[in-house]
């Protein structure tokens, strides 16, 4: 049995659909059901766990080879995951795969890269037989700025110049869905990208012919967009830390593409041009969207 935690969140979700479009057994974790909102596909079975309550973690953990270990960036989250790690442990829970970030490291600019590296530790301590994958940026983060190019035909971002290695969130899915199911991948620690580095007009150009119509990239101060996320009411931890990938992504180290994902897998990873091709209703216009 496999288990996979975060199941409401995106990745969690699309690591479900990934294996039991493979026709594998999972039990799926949900913090509470009333978060799940759609019948689960066959051969899933749902579980109710929280980091924060032992005695659901061991009841999810009961009877299962391998889990997925995914979880929101959040202050405890250390704690949160390190319980998690403690009870599989307990469990004899023979696998786990881990999704954390690239650049990970205890004096990173950014504290989620900080707080990726400490839980890492954890893992690693442990002795829980494990794999490490880390994506660099996900496709679909353009969804969040779908709103305003339907509005406006403008993207704002405060990425400048910075290139990163762009992975369709399925395709992270489709990783760890083979490292939790295959043999050989105890003790790697996996750096997994899409098949470019784009920098945000690059992006741009790429949206603007997949949906037919211009689009214009307007670069904002990091400030900027510290200032917009507290302004629609994100809390300032949450705010900060995502200032802290951007500003990480603009000076840390330059992203880099992999061949893993095709390693892995066993194809070509999805282009960003194939990504906004499918995904090309989501930026309709408004009038065309409601007429
Ligand atoms: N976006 C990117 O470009 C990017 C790049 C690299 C890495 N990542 C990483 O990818 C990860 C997954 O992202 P995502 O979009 O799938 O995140 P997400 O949608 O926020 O999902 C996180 C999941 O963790 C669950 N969770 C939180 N606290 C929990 C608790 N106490 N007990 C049990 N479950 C708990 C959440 O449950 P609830 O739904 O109940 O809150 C949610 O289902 C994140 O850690 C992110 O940092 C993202």
């Amino acid at each position: 049995m496999i288990l996979v935690v975060g199941a409401a969140g995106n990745l969690g979700r699309d690591v479900v659909h990934e294996l039991a479009s493979r026709g594998i057994p999972v039990r799926a974790m949900y913090r509470e059901f009333a978060d799940k909102e759609e019948a689960p596909p066959p051969g899933v079975t749902l579980v109710e766990g929280d980091f924060r309550k032992l005695e659901t973690l061991v009841r999810a953990l009961d009877g299962v080879d391998a889990a997925f270990l995914v979880s929101k960036e959040m202050p405890g989250v250390i704690e949160r995951e390190g319980a998690f790690i403690e009870a599989a442990r307990r469990a004899g829970t023979r696998r786990i795969v881990k999704l954390a970030r690239l650049f990970a490291a205890p004096d990173a600019s950014s504290i989620l890269h900080r707080l990726q590296w400490q839980i890492v530790e954890e893992l690693r301590a442990s002795g829980v037989p494990h794999t490490v994958v880390r994506p660099q940026a996900f496709m679909q983060n353009v969804l969040l700025d779908a709103p305003t190019i339907q509005a406006t035909d403008v993207i704002y971002s405060a990425m400048g110049p910075a290139r990163l290695a762009y992975m369709d969130r399925r395709d992270v899915a489709a990783v760890v869905a083979t490292v939790l199911l295959e043999d050989g991948h105890t003790g790697e620690d996996y750096a997994v990208s899409g098949p470019a580095l784009l920098d945000y007009a690059e992006i741009t150009a790429q949206l603007a012919k997949a949906i037919g119509r211009p689009l214009t990239c307007i670069d904002v101060p990091v400030e900027a967009a510290l200032q917009g996320m507290l302004g629609m009411g994100l809390p300032g931890w949450f705010a900060e830390a995502y200032t802290g990938i951007i500003q990480f992504a603009k000076e840390g180290p330059p992203q880099v593409l992999t061949t893993k994902f095709q390693d892995i897998v066993g194809r070509p990873p999805t282009s960003f041009a194939q990504f906004a091709s499918e995904q090309r209703s989501a930026f309709m216009p408004l009038a065309a969207a409601t007429s």
